[in-house]
């Protein structure tokens, strides 16, 4: 096996969850075709109707809970154990826990966890797989009210922003596994990383719309291709 990347940045979308039965946002049975992303995702929504917003993710809770990692999860879980570079992370826009399941490491979820609650009022984060309402009480600061998933919405900061910019600019390998590339930062670590020298892969069943940034496109289903590619860097 040649060592040949040093440290390796592996972003995750949406589309990497979908052989595992979820939903992507933007497909036509996707969940933004089915929800106003306005009603559910914004700050401003939560703000408005905080019960509204805690019903959306407490029916998407129980089902990411019982997702089960597929064979793309795997293959990154046979990377990290067994390509010799100093570091693998992975840099997640997905709030289901699957790369936990699969046994993944350094993981970032730079939108949160659909299984963390934040307190607006004190900072606390707590994990829970159950339903959480707009009245419920903080079990660390005991005010009423406060709690929000821990979901980034638009109109707030991405999580872990720093340590993320410092990655894609020190990695010398970076895959995009499955994200359409329209929501940004997200959208445009790509061009972070290639700037810093860094060769460029993208996993996808299509274009997307920042294709141009990518050295090589691996066109077909995660689950399928990642493992492969993962086979070749092993030889
Ligand atoms: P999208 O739904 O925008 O894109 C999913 C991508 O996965 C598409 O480009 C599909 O072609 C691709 N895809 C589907 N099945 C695949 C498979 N089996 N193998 C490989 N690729 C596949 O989802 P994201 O790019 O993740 O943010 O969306 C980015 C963000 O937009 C999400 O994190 C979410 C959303 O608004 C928040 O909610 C904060």
């Amino acid at each position: 096996m040649t060592e040949k990347y040093k440290n390796i940045v592996i972003l995750t979308g949406a589309g990497i969850s979908a052989e595992s039965g979820l939903s992507t946002f933007r497909a036509e049975n996707g969940l933004w075709n089915k929800h106003r992303v306005e009603d559910v995702a914004t700050i401003e929504a939560f703000e408005r109707n905080p019960e509204y917003v805690h019903d959306f993710y407490n029916e998407l809770r129980p089902e990411l809970y019982k997702a089960q990692p597929n064979p793309a999860h795997s293959a990154i879980t046979l990377l990290q154990d067994k390509y010799p570079a100093d570091k693998i992370s992975i840099v997640t826009q997905n709030v289901d826990t699957l790369h936990e399941k699969a046994g993944n490491k350094n993981i970032y979820h730079i939108h949160g966890q659909i299984n963390q609650i934040v307190c607006l009022n004190c900072g606390h984060i707590f994990e829970t797989w159950n339903d959480v309402h707009a009245d419920d009480v903080c079990p660390h600061c005991h005010i009423q009210g406060m709690l929000k998933p821990n979901i980034v919405f638009f109109g707030e900061n991405l999580l872990y922003m720093e340590k993320v910019d410092t990655l894609l600019k020190n990695c010398n390998l970076f895959l995009s596994i499955g994200t359409s590339g329209v929501v940004y930062p997200a959208a445009g670590f790509v061009q972070i990383a290639k700037m810093c020298g860094a060769y460029t892969c993208e996993f996808n069943m299509e274009t997307t719309s920042n294709n141009y940034l990518f050295d090589r496109h691996i066109i077909g289903p995660a689950g399928t291709t990642l493992p492969k590619f993962v086979e070749e860097l092993l030889i």
